[in-house]
């Protein structure tokens, strides 16, 4: 007799084979440490994931992005990693892990990791052993050490700032305990910059990416991927030098370590890697580069897939929505792949926020992006100075609008409960993340969107889990809680699980073709079978077209479809 496990395998079975199951795929990304706690500590483990993986089949999603659960000091929340083939032991083992695959594989939910291949922690074994070696060893040139500027080496070799503020380049003391070289580091000073023209650690991910994908993942998500190659062979130039190049630098990938062409040589052998699975591993490129550079991170011989951040950068504005789409569907036909779409990720301000704040000017890229949102953070994340009601309402229109958009969705955890961001409330004696350390005083960092989730709407850690949140929650999370939505049908779960479902019938890999409204600041577009989605950016109700209305980000109005609000039609 087959057990009901292995049943539900087999019924999903075809679909879970399926190479081309990303092209279309819900994805929805999971911070561990902030999902669910099993045991109390405070922290989300991976027993804790698998406990909730009928929430997560019920919520009608395709697949799972965990964000790093690998051994690490947490100098930035997991993206500095002691060891890449294990587990951090707060979060959990090996054993728990391959439940958890099994659990999501059984309810025929896909498992993708993240992979972070630019920097090992400062703790990894590696980055041990070259503190421990001398000058020019083997083992200091799996790193990027070099000596300093300075008639004793006192100055830091070039005048690189880290992405997360503060130098880029951190001195060490030599075995002998003289002050020595510098080594690079793009992110925080635990996050040294492995070297990838050196053979070792090419094999060394090889052999991380064949580790997970035996043990049944999925895919991979690739942590910047556009910095790994570095060109700094020649005096390096300084900050005022590459600034004043201009977007040719990046255009023609000579920046000295963004998007240099060489990387794609990696991701060519990690394609083979890849394929030597069935079906073949996939992979999505975290990749902030210039649009006309996207593609060649996401074609068939390299990763697969790219993340445009695009629309997570643009307003809520029906010209930005309509521009952005166009060209990023076109991009991705041409690279091959499908395109991707994502409002919300554990690096910046959550879109039920982001759209609750002023438009802003501001178009700084780069991993706090989203304009509105990041000045908020730099102006200090009062809530006062957020429209939630507005912001939230904004947000279930553009997610509803996303879902009806060919390509894949990548979720956050938290959005579906149309979560707002934590700002002001988290004390700076709570907070984790080094941009705000390495940044004190501009902003405040990313922990907004990393607070635990709440499953309840009282209790103890709004039901995280049975003991404390390693991130304090604010009070009115309960009001945002799961058990407070679930019953809701106006909630925004239920919006989202309407949603979702729907879009497992409806979604095609067929384009789509844009309808003339008549109206500037109204959006509508039909995919091939019928499906029509309508978003009102504007303030004036619309009057819809003809045809059944299957589901509303805002109930209509007198049949009109009301201000912020995207409504489905068939
Ligand atoms: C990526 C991650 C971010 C991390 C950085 C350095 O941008 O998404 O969270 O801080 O890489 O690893
Ligand atoms: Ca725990």
């Amino acid at each position: 007799m087959p057990t009901t496990a292995t049943m539900a395998a087999r019924t999903d079975a075809p679909r879970m084979d399926d190479p081309n199951w990303w092209r279309q795929a819900s994805v929805y990304q999971i911070y561990p440490r902030s999902f669910a706690d099993s045991n109390g500590d405070g922290i989300g483990d991976l027993k804790g994931i698998t406990a909730k993986v009928p929430y997560l089949k019920t919520l009608g999603i395709d697949a799972v992005w965990l964000s790093p659960f690998y051994p690490s000091a947490l100098a930035d929340g997991g993206y500095d990693v002691d060891d890449y083939r294990n587990v951090d032991p707060r979060l959990g083992t090996l054993e728990d892990f391959d439940g958890m695959a099994q659990a999501l594989h059984d309810a025929g939910l896909k498992l993708i990791v993240d992979i972070v291949p630019n920097h090992s922690s400062d703790r990894h074994e590696w980055f041990q052993e070259a503190l421990a070696a001398p000058k020019g060893s083997p083992a200091r040139d799996r790193y990027v050490f070099r000596d300093g500027l300075g008639d004793n080496g006192e100055l830091p070799p070039s005048d690189w700032v880290s992405v997360f503020g503060g130098p880029a380049w951190e001195r060490v003391t030599e075995p002998d305990g003289a002050p020595g070289q510098w080594y690079m580091h793009i992110f925080a000073k635990e996050q040294p910059d492995l070297n990838w023209d050196n053979r070792e650690v090419r094999e060394d991910f090889l052999t991380t990416l064949r580790f997970w994908s035996d043990r049944g993942v999925d895919g991979f998500r690739i942590d910047v991927a556009h910095a790994l190659t570095k060109n700094l062979e020649e005096t390096l130039p300084s900050t005022a030098d590459l600034e004043a190049q201009g977007e040719a630098l990046y255009l023609e990938g000579r920046h000295p370590y963004w998007d240099r062409d060489e990387v794609h040589g990696i991701y060519a052998e990690w394609r083979k890697v890849f394929n030597e699975y069935t079906p073949p591993r996939t992979a999505v490129a975290e990749a902030w580069v210039h649009a006309d550079r996207r593609a060649r991170y996401a074609s068939p011989e390299g990763l697969g897939q790219a993340f445009n951040f695009d629309l997570l950068q643009a307003d809520f504005d029906a010209g930005q929505f309509r521009k952005t789409i166009t060209k990023n569907l076109a991009e991705a036909e041409a690279s091959g792949a499908s395109s991707t779409w994502v409002f919300s990720n554990h690096d910046v301000v959550r879109h039920a926020t982001r759209y609750g704040l002023p438009a802003s000017e501001d178009s700084a890229g780069g991993i706090m992006a989203g304009q509105a949102g990041k000045q908020w953070l730099v102006a200090g994340g009062r809530q006062e100075d957020v429209d939630a009601e507005l912001g939230l309402r904004r947000a279930r229109a553009a997610s509803l609008l996303m879902f009806a958009l060919p390509g894949s969705a990548y979720l956050y955890q938290g959005e579906e409960l149309g979560l707002q961001e934590v700002g002001c409330e988290i004390a700076d004696a709570d907070r984790q993340d080094p941009a705000f350390f390495r940044n004190k005083g501009v902003e405040i960092g990313r922990d907004g969107c990393r607070v635990p989730l709440p499953w309840t709407s009282v209790g103890s850690s709004f039901g995280f889990g049975p003991g404390g949140s390693h991130l304090p929650q604010p009070e009115w999370f309960g009001g945002s809680s799961v058990e407070a939505q679930e019953a809701e049908e106006d909630s925004t779960l239920s919006l989202y699980r309407r949603a979702l479902a729907l879009r497992s019938e409806l979604q095609t890999a067929e384009a789509l073709e844009w309808l003339e409204t008549g109206r500037d600041d109204v959006v509508a577009f039909r995919r091939p079978n019928g499906w029509t989605s309508v978003t009102n950016f504007g303030a004036e109700p619309f009057k819809l077209p003809a045809g059944e209305v299957l589901v509303s980000s805002s109930p209509l109005e007198a049949g009109l479809l009301p201000g912020a609000a995207t409504a489905w039609l068939q």
